[in-house]
């Protein structure tokens, strides 16, 4: 028995792969330079277990450097390195396979999804590296099923289906299933048989191979034609450092996997847990934000119910009726695959979509999957996003741009949270001259920008003070939709924390009020938000002038089904959008915005803010 070591075969994967495995472990490693490789004849995997002394050492290192190494070094004649597989992010080597099948997966296969029939670490990797590689998963398991690790698969994403009374019933049941089946595939197992060797720079890479080639050279048998057609190989070298982790402690929270990262991702995963379980709208009592304006009706259109067209040029983008997906989540796995599910009904509908805030993305570029949405979603209309904030923390125009080209986003919204922030006991809360610096960000990006609130609206003198800077569009978040501050009053940890959030639930500038100031002293497109629940509350929007409309809450929580639920969104909320374009008399949206209306007076911005603003 033998090393054998072969050229690399699959360095896209094992390049993502490095990228989802790395614990945040700043101790620099002498493995942190490694190249792997991969082959069906290697025994033994060649990471070097980090000194006893070494943070995070797992336990037992010492038994195998010691005990295990010298027999396995006696009965091969060669240098023998372990690797210690259980601490990797799904507690098995089987990612590396997993993210190998899934890479090979061609753009019609990934947006159909995965099948897979196990409740144990091949479920646990499938899901996991389908929700990093774009990829929906649906694992089947046999009754019976542990259910920490049903827990743990649902965790990572995946949609359980519970079948049969063993994995091979289970597996029987997938094969009928339009997708993708993943089992023995060759490309499944190359991936998994691919393992670490020291980078030419690294301690051990000096040490010779039994062939007598070094390391390094064998390394620098990597193909360059690896590296260009993976994405992800582009980016700059990140330590690889396995060790220094709990390993099955951590299945049951995925995003946590990394403790630097746990503030920023947690509190991405509680937004979402809150915002999909927990009562968070604050709609007024008389009905949606938008159910005070009534549009006058046509007893004679002059029109087909076929002829109405609600289609829109918007930043660049053909958008089959006025909507954009709302600005919501990204940055833990869950996140990454439901932005992947509004996607791919994006795409299907034919309306735009807005990312969740990606400086997450910023600080750990690892995270960045987790907004990729291209390859699901080519033509859509992708905005960016990021909180206003941050540019007052050191973020800088080259950095958002970089985030947007990161996605392939056609624009970036910037949005304003002040409210949200302050509530927040991690809250960025420095807006001292923050219109200065969005000022300066918004003219060097290179896309166009816009600027959002996120749910408690903008008053006049807010909009007068935006339109001094070329934004491509305000969008206008007001009161009567998801409130933030009655989320971070679920996350409040102290009595009085709770008291003020609850306070301010219903904080605001109400949502027509917010939008009929940026119409009246904005000078730009307008986005209608915050609230928006259906087609009908669109004409109403588009009929005051909005230019598109945007809806977030009741799209997340469908995606959190499917992106089949989503598209039933949508094309309900279309098919809203055009009776009423019918019944006014609107064969366009110019025609639409033509129509006559009548909107209560207290809802004037004006009168609202009582002339204070005015
Ligand atoms: C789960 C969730 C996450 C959100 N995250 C963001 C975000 O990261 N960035 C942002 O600009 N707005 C974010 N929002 C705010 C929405 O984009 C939107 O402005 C607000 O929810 C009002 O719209 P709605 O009533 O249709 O939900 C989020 C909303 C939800 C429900």
């Amino acid at each position: 028995m033998g090393l054998h070591w072969k050229r690399p075969e699959h360095t896209e994967s094992t390049t993502r792969a490095r990228a989802l495995w790395r614990p945040k472990n700043r101790v620099p490693s002498p493995t942190s330079r490694m190249t792997v490789l991969s082959t069906r004849r290697l025994l033994v995997s060649a990471a070097t277990p980090p000194p006893p002394t070494q943070r995070g050492t797992p336990a037992g290192g010492d038994h195998f450097r010691e005990r295990i190494a010298p027999i396995l070094e006696e009965r091969s004649g060669a240098r023998v390195y372990l690797k210690l597989e259980n601490p990797q992010r799904t507690g098995s080597f089987k990612l590396r396979g997993a993210l190998n099948r899934w890479l090979s997966l061609d753009p019609d296969q990934r947006t159909r999804g995965v099948v897979a029939a196990s409740s144990g670490n091949h479920g646990m990797a499938v899901t996991c590296a389908a929700g990093e590689a774009g990829v929906d998963a649906v694992v089947f398991v046999p009754r019976g099923a542990s259910p920490i690790e049903l827990a743990a698969l649902r965790s990572f994403g995946a949609r359980v289906r519970v079948k049969g009374n063993d994995c091979l019933v289970a597996e029987d049941a997938i094969r009928s299933a339009l997708r993708v089946v993943v089992g023995q595939h060759r490309t499944l197992i190359e991936g998994a048989a691919a393992v670490a060797v020291p980078g030419p720079d690294s301690r051990a890479s000096r040490r010779s191979t039994p062939n007598g080639r070094s390391r390094s050279s064998c390394a620098g048998e990597h193909r360059p034609g690896d590296s260009a057609r993976s994405p992800v190989s582009r980016r700059p070298r990140r330590l690889w450092n396995a060790h220094g982790r709990a390993g099955c402690a951590n299945r049951l929270q995925p995003a946590d996997w990394n403790p630097m990262d746990r503030p920023i991702s947690s509190r991405k995963q509680d937004h979402l847990r809150l915002a999909l379980e927990h009562d968070v709208e604050r709609p007024p009592a008389d009905g949606s934000a938008f159910a005070a304006v009534e549009l006058a009706h046509r007893a004679l259109p002059e029109l087909d119910l076929d002829e109405v067209d609600p289609s829109l040029e918007f930043l660049g983008r053909r958008l089959a009726f006025p909507l954009l997906i709302g600005s919501m989540t990204g940055g833990t796995p869950q996140a990454g695959v439901i932005n992947r599910r509004l996607a791919t009904a994006a795409q299907h509908c034919g309306v735009g979509m807005c990312l969740g805030s990606q400086r997450i993305a910023l600080e750990h570029p690892e995270h960045s999957a987790t907004f990729a949405v291209r390859h699901v979603a080519p033509d859509i209309l992708l905005v960016a996003n990021l909180g206003a904030v941050q540019l007052n923390y050191g973020v800088d125009a080259p950095q958002v741009r970089h985030l947007a080209d990161d996605v392939g986003a056609d624009a970036v919204v910037f949005h304003l949270n002040a409210a949200q922030e302050a509530l927040q006991p991690e809250g960025d809360t420095r807006f001292g001259g923050l219109f200065e610096a969005l000022g300066e960000a918004v003219e060097t990006i290179g896309l166009p920008c816009g600027v959002k609130e996120v749910g408690c609206g903008f008053s006049i003198a807010d909009v007068r003070r935006l339109a001094e800077l070329p934004l491509a569009f305000l969008e206008s978040a007001g009161r009567g939709g998801t409130s933030w501050n009655a989320i971070e009053g679920q996350r409040a940890q102290g009595e009085h924390d709770r008291d003020l959030a609850a306070g301010l639930a219903d904080w605001g500038t109400p949502s027509l009020t917010s939008l009929l100031a940026c119409l009246r002293y904005g000078a730009t497109d307008v986005i209608a938000s915050g609230g928006l629940r259906s087609g009908l509350d669109a004409a109403r929007a588009l009929a005051l002038g909005a230019t598109a409309t945007a809806m977030a809450l009741p799209l997340v929580r469908a995606a959190a089904r499917s992106s089949e639920a989503v598209i039933d969104e949508l094309e309900a909320f279309k098919k809203a959008l055009v009776t009423v374009m019918f019944l006014t008399g609107a064969r366009d949206l110019a025609a639409l915005r033509s129509v006559p209306h009548r909107v209560p007076p207290q809802v004037q911005p004006e009168i609202w803010e009582d002339g204070a603003g005015a």
